[in-house]
C-alpha cells in the first residue's frame, strides 16, 4: 500500500469506529490536512446518520460543505463526542506534533471540547520521541521577532513560514531542533511566551485513540 492508501484505510477505520456511536443529533469535530480530507470523504458516505460537523479550518469547512455536510459554529454546539484529525508526529503516549497545515489553534480548540480525540495517521508519523518535525507556533504578527528570540533561548531555531497567514490572521514560526523532553512542560512554556497564540504540541490534551495505517493493516493504540 502506498501512503495515500494507508491514509484512506485509517480514515475508513475512524468512520467504522465512530459510526455505531453516532445518532441523528451527533456533531463530529473534523481536523485539517490530507488524512483528514480522506476522513471527510469517508464520512460523507454515512452523511445521513449524523447531524453535522464542526470544522478546524476554512479548508475543512469548504470540503465538508461540498459533500452537503452541515458545518456548525463551535459556540453553538453543546457537546462534541468525537474529534478526528491527523498529525505530523505521534508517540506511544499519543502525544502529538500538529500544525503542518497551519490549523493548529482551531484544531487544539476543537480537540479540547471533544470527549474522544481519534488521531489518524500513516505509520510514518509514529516516532519514538517528538521533535524531529519542526514545531509550528502560531504568533500574533507584531510579536513575531520577540517570540522568535524567546524560542532561540529555549534552544530552537525558528523559521518564519513565508507567505502564510492562518485562518485567524496570524503567522507561523516553525521551530527546528527543539529537544522535546517533557512535552507537557514544553507546550506550556512556549504558550506562556507573550504573543504566542498556541503551539503544535498536543501533549496536555493528547489523542485518546491513535489509528495507524501500516502495511499489515490498521493498528490501534490507546
Ligand atoms: C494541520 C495538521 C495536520 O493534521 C497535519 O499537518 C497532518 O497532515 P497530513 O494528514 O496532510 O499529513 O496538523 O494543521
Amino acid at each position: 500500500m502506498n501512503q495515500d492508501q494507508l491514509k484512506q484505510a485509517v480514515a475508513q477505520a475512524a468512520v467504522d469506529f465512530i459510526h455505531p456511536r453516532l445518532d441523528a443529533k451527533s456533531i463530529v469535530g473534523v481536523g485539517t490536512g490530507s488524512t483528514a480530507n480522506c476522513f471527510i470523504d469517508a464520512l460523507a458516505k454515512i452523511r445521513h446518520d449524523f447531524d453535522g460537523a464542526v470544522a478546524s479550518s476554512e479548508a475543512t469547512a469548504a470540503r465538508l460543505k461540498s459533500h452537503g455536510i452541515p458545518v456548525y459554529d463551535l459556540n453553538s454546539v453543546p457537546e462534541l463526542e468525537f474529534y478526528v484529525d491527523g498529525a505530523d508526529e505521534a508517540d506511544a503516549h499519543l502525544q502529538l506534533v500538529k500544525g503542518g497545515g497551519g490549523a493548529l489553534t482551531r484544531e487544539k480548540i476543537v480537540a479540547a471540547v471533544a470527549k474522544t480525540f481519534v488521531c489518524i495517521a500513516d505509520q510514518s508519523k509514529l516516532v519514538e520521541r517528538l521533535g524531529g518535525y519542526p514545531l509550528p507556533v502560531e504568533v500574533l504578527p507584531m510579536a513575531r521577532s520577540h517570540v522568535a528570540r524567546e524560542l532561540v533561548k529555549l534552544g530552537g531555531d525558528p523559521v518564519y513560514r513565508e507567505g502564510f497567514v492562518t485562518d485567524n490572521g496570524n503567522v507561523i514560526l516553525d521551530v527546528h531542533n527543539l529537544l522535546v523532553g517533557d512535552a507537557v512542560a514544553l507546550e506550556q512554556r512556549i504558550n506562556n511566551i507573550v504573543g504566542v497564540v498556541t503551539n503544535g504540541l498536543f501533549a496536555a490534551r493528547p489523542a485518546d485513540l491513535l489509528l495507524l495505517g501500516t502495511a499489515e493493516g490498521v493498528r490501534s493504540l490507546q
